[in-house]
């Protein structure tokens, strides 16, 4: 495990302390400064750089000192993902990590000892957090981050789309009373608002081309191609909106059906372009419900030779954010919205009923 380390010249004291007893647990302790004592050091970029590692994905979770823990815990909240809280006695850090995750421990320099700080960090590592009621406060908190981008707990990361034109067709999407017609025009919309954040790491390169008034570099994207795979058959629904904005894309296919009697997914169709090892694939599966069936579905582009995997959702609830990372940490995954839970028949809740009968006016 990895974690930031900041602190500004109030919270100082305690920096010995805290990597001192990191370390005693084999903690990889990253140093974000401050490293020596100066006034004029303000909480602000401590809190910064540590939040931003956290976010980036380069240290798990962080420790933060100034004078009460206070301001520097304000500023690092700033950074969509980061739960940071100031805690000055183990009981605290017991109840910020078991209610609210927190991802990030502030101690003041002025309000506790160095002898306090293993107490306090030992209780914040070692208890666990209860989920449940307390997940779906957290989940409500996340998406109304302003920034797209936030860490869920189990490590992987996902995209929450909270744009309001995004947010207004999810909500028609959602009406029982929206028609087929409705439904499958907003979906394919839907998913081309998307691509617009899904599309956001390809790499550019420069090309040199002439305007009407004179020859300049412009930006092109590079050499690398995209692959989207709908998972059948929801996911069809998905693939024109993708396709209006990037025509040249490979569409491969998945059929995927639930075995009754073990309720494993089980392969049944699986065709995908030939170079897939060389492609940016887009695994397309509108309800991330339990997550079994996106989750096979990964394994299997794996299997194929797929490597740089994101998957694109409508609505996703936790458990299936939580399946699918524990699976597979490393795929990026959007959703035009994060849900609740799921019902006991595996529904997402409020969700929108199965998008599979509702696209093809199957119900
Ligand atoms: C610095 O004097 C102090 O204000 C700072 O360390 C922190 O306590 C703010 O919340």
């Amino acid at each position: 495990m990895k974690i930031a380390l900041g602190t500004d010249h109030a919270g100082f004291i305690l920096k010995s302390a805290v990597v001192d007893y990191l370390t005693s647990r084999n903690i990889e302790v990253v140093d974000l400064g401050a490293y020596i004592v100066d006034e004029e050091d303000s909480y602000t970029d401590p809190a910064f750089r540590v939040a931003g590692a956290i976010a980036d994905g380069e240290a798990e979770a962080g420790v933060l000192l100034c004078g009460t823990g206070y301001g520097i815990s304000i500023a690092a909240n700033k950074i969509p993902g980061i739960r940071a809280v100031p805690c000055d006695t183990p009981e605290n850090a017991r109840i910020a990590k078991a209610h609210n995750n927190v991802n990030v421990i502030a101690l003041g320099g002025r309000t506790i000892k160095p002898s306090d700080v293993p107490e306090i960090l030992k209780t914040w590592l070692d208890t666990p957090f209860e989920g449940g009621r307390h997940l779906r406060r957290l989940n409500k908190i996340a998406m109304v981050e302003k920034s797209t981008l936030n860490v869920i707990q189990g490590g992987g990361r996902i995209t929450i789309f909270n744009h309001p034109l995004i947010q207004h067709k999810v909500g028609i999407i959602r009406d029982k009373n929206t028609s087929v017609k409705q439904f499958r025009e907003l979906l394919q919309e839907i998913t081309g608002l998307m691509v617009y954040e899904i599309t956001r790491n390809l790499p550019l390169t420069d090309k040199k081309v002439d305007t009407p008034i004179e020859a300049t570099t412009v930006k092109t994207i590079e050499g690398r191609k995209m692959a989207i795979v709908p998972v059948l058959r929801a996911g069809l629904g998905m693939v024109d909106g993708i396709l209006q904005l990037v025509p040249n894309a490979k569409v491969g296919h998945i059929g995927l059906y639930r075995d009754p009697a073990t309720l494993e997914p089980v392969e049944y169709y699986c065709k995908l372009p030939f170079d897939i090892e060389e492609r940016d694939i887009f695994i397309l599966d509108p309800m991330l419900a339990t997550g079994g069936s996106s989750a096979a579905a990964i394994s299997l582009v794996k299997k194929r030779g797929g490597r740089r995997i994101s998957l694109v959702c409508l609505i996703a609830a936790p458990e299936g954010i939580d399946k699918v990372h524990s699976e597979h940490p490393e795929v990026e995954i959007y959703s035009a919205a994060l849900d609740s839970h799921l019902n006991s028949h595996g529904y997402i809740v409020p969700g929108l009923g199965d998008a599979g009968d509702r696209l093809f006016g199957t119900k």
